[in-house]
This record gives C-alpha cells, sequence and structure tokens, in this order.
C-alpha cells in the first residue's frame, strides 16, 4: 500500500515502537495522531514532533475508545490507518500471593481487548475510505511464550490469532489488515527486565524495527516478523520444545529470587 498521504491513527504513540512510527510515517508525508493515558508525555511527544497530533486516551477503557472514535473522525474524517501499539508487560510470579485479581489481567486488557475493541470502533469508518488498513502490533512471543511474563504472551498469542480472523473476515473489503511482530526492540517497555530475563538476546534498534514495518506494510506483506521473531516462528513449528524450553530458562530466576 501507499505509505504516504495516508491519515494515521496510532495508540501508544508517546514512546517507544509507536513514536517512532510517528516520525517514520511524518516524515513520509502523512498525517499522524497519536494516543496515551499521560498528558505531560503527549505534550512531550509534541514538542519532539510538532506536527503530530495528539490525544489522551486510554486503549484499554471501551468509554475512552468511544470519546476517542467521536473526536478523531470529527477533527480527521480522512481517517484511513489504524495502529494499535499500545501495551504494557510485566514479569508476573503466579505464585506471588500479593498478585491482585483486577491487576492481573491488565496486558489482556490493554493488549488484547483494546485492539478488538478499537476495530470494532473504527471498523465502519475505515471500510468507507477508499484504500484503508488496520494494523495489530503483536510480538515475536505470541508464537513462544516467554513464561516470566505469562499474562502478556497469552494476550499476544490471542492478538495474533484474533488478527488472522480479522483479515479472513475483510478479505471482500478495501481493508487490510496487517500484524507486526516485533522481536526483542530497544524500547522502555524492557526497562523492568535484565539480559537474564531475555536470555542475552539482543534487542534490535527501533528505527529498524520501524523501518521494516513501513516497507512490509509498502509490500503488502500482511505477518511482518522481522529478525528474532522470524526465527520464533519457524523454530515454534519445527522445534517446539527446544524453543521453549530455551524461553523457559528465565523461569529458574524467578522462583530462586522470589524464595
Ligand atoms: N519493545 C519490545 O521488545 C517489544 C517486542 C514485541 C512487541 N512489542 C510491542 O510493541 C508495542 C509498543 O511497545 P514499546 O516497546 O514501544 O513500549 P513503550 O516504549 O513502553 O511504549 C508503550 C506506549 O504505549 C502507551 N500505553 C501503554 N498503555 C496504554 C493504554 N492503556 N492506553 C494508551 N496508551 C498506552 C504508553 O504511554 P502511556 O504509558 O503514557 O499511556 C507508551 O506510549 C506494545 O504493544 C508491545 O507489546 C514490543
Amino acid at each position: 500500500m501507499k505509505m504516504s498521504g495516508n491519515t494515521i491513527l496510532i495508540t501508544g504513540g508517546t514512546s517507544g515502537i509507536g513514536f517512532e512510527f510517528a516520525a517514520q510515517l511524518l516524515k513520509l508525508g502523512n498525517t499522524v495522531i497519536i494516543t496515551g493515558r499521560d498528558q505531560a508525555r503527549l505534550d512531550e511527544a509534541k514538542k519532539r514532533l510538532p506536527n503530530v497530533h495528539t490525544m489522551q486516551s486510554d486503549a484499554g477503557d471501551p468509554q475512552a475508545i468511544a470519546a476517542l472514535f467521536e473526536k478523531v473522525v470529527k477533527q480527521f474524517p480522512e481517517l484511513n490507518v489504524l495502529i494499535n501499539n499500545a501495551g504494557l508487560m510485566r514479569r508476573i510470579n503466579l505464585h506471588d500471593p500479593e498478585v491482585d485479581l483486577d491487576d492481573l489481567n491488565r496486558e489482556i486488557a490493554t493488549n488484547l481487548s483494546g485492539p478488538i475493541r478499537m476495530v470494532k470502533q473504527f471498523l465502519s469508518h475505515l471500510k468507507s475510505q477508499e484504500s484503508a488498513a488496520i494494523m495489530n502490533v503483536s510480538s515475536g512471543l505470541a508464537f513462544v511464550p516467554l513464561p516470566i511474563s505469562p499474562v502478556y504472551c497469552a494476550a499476544k498469542a490471542g492478538l495474533h490469532s484474533y488478527t488472522q480472523s480479522l483479515r479472513a473476515q475483510l478479505k471482500n473489503t478495501k481493508v487490510k489488515v496487517f500484524e507486526l511482530a516485533p522481536p526483542l526492540t530497544e524500547t522502555p517497555l524492557l526497562d523492568a527486565f535484565d539480559s537474564v530475563d531475555m536470555a542475552g538476546s539482543k534487542a534490535m534498534s527501533v528505527s529498524q524495527l520501524v523501518g521494516a514495518a513501513i516497507r512490509g506494510m509498502e509490500q503488502e506483506k500482511f505477518e511482518i516478523r522481522p529478525g528474532q521473531s522470524n526465527a520464533l516462528k519457524l523454530m515454534s513449528r519445527i522445534a517446539p520444545k527446544f524453543i521453549f524450553g530455551q524461553l523457559s530458562k528465565s523461569v529458574d530466576n524467578m522462583l530462586r529470587t522470589s524464595k
């Protein structure tokens, strides 16, 4: 698809992959709107990218999604691309008695229910455009779980599955459905993790990742799996026990340090 002249909404655009998407897509001549929960971070992003439009909105909150839709389509009726990027990732020890029942599913609310609700809310508008796309940002961990982040990986596996179904259901529309499954990427998402958690894997630079994602969209490659994400998908098919064992190693460290 053409990667210039679009009007693009990116959830979670104040940091990491979302911010880099905004920067690169603006450079290519697109109109870009980003969201985030924190107004101060939105203001900071606007300072760094003066042409970006910002709207405060929580991707895990259905009422905020409905309000965002009203505001966006009023101000930007030509909106034709939705990038569901907002996400969080936590290390969760399932033995921990302190884990709160409500808080436990926060990754599901933001990383899985969020995109599902955003698509439901924006779909008829996108279908009315001449050319349109939805990009869901999943993860290489959608193919093989990293057990120290069990809820995150469940959400991403769910998002991968949902995106496949969405693509099949939209096959006779003008809305193209993309999935970006990033590998480990240098962003603040990883601040709470150390190299033992990530089995010493080297992270990809965020500009390289987003460059690959935009090229993938341009070439209409619908499942974009840069670097190690491609290897994870392949290994999940040819050596599933081995690769799951590798990603399970950091559980030992978690169990040892929590005693
Ligand atoms: N970095 C990696 O290694 C990696 C690998 C695979 C997949 N991913 C995926 O890539 C996406 C972006 O991650 P990142 O690495 O760029 O993380 P990041 O640097 O932590 O950025 C996350 C962004 O999402 C926003 N956000 C979080 N919760 C939100 C909510 N409920 N509503 C709206 N915005 C929200 C944050 O802003 P506020 O906190 O201010 O709301 C921030 O702008 C995520 O879906 C992540 O799972 C990342």
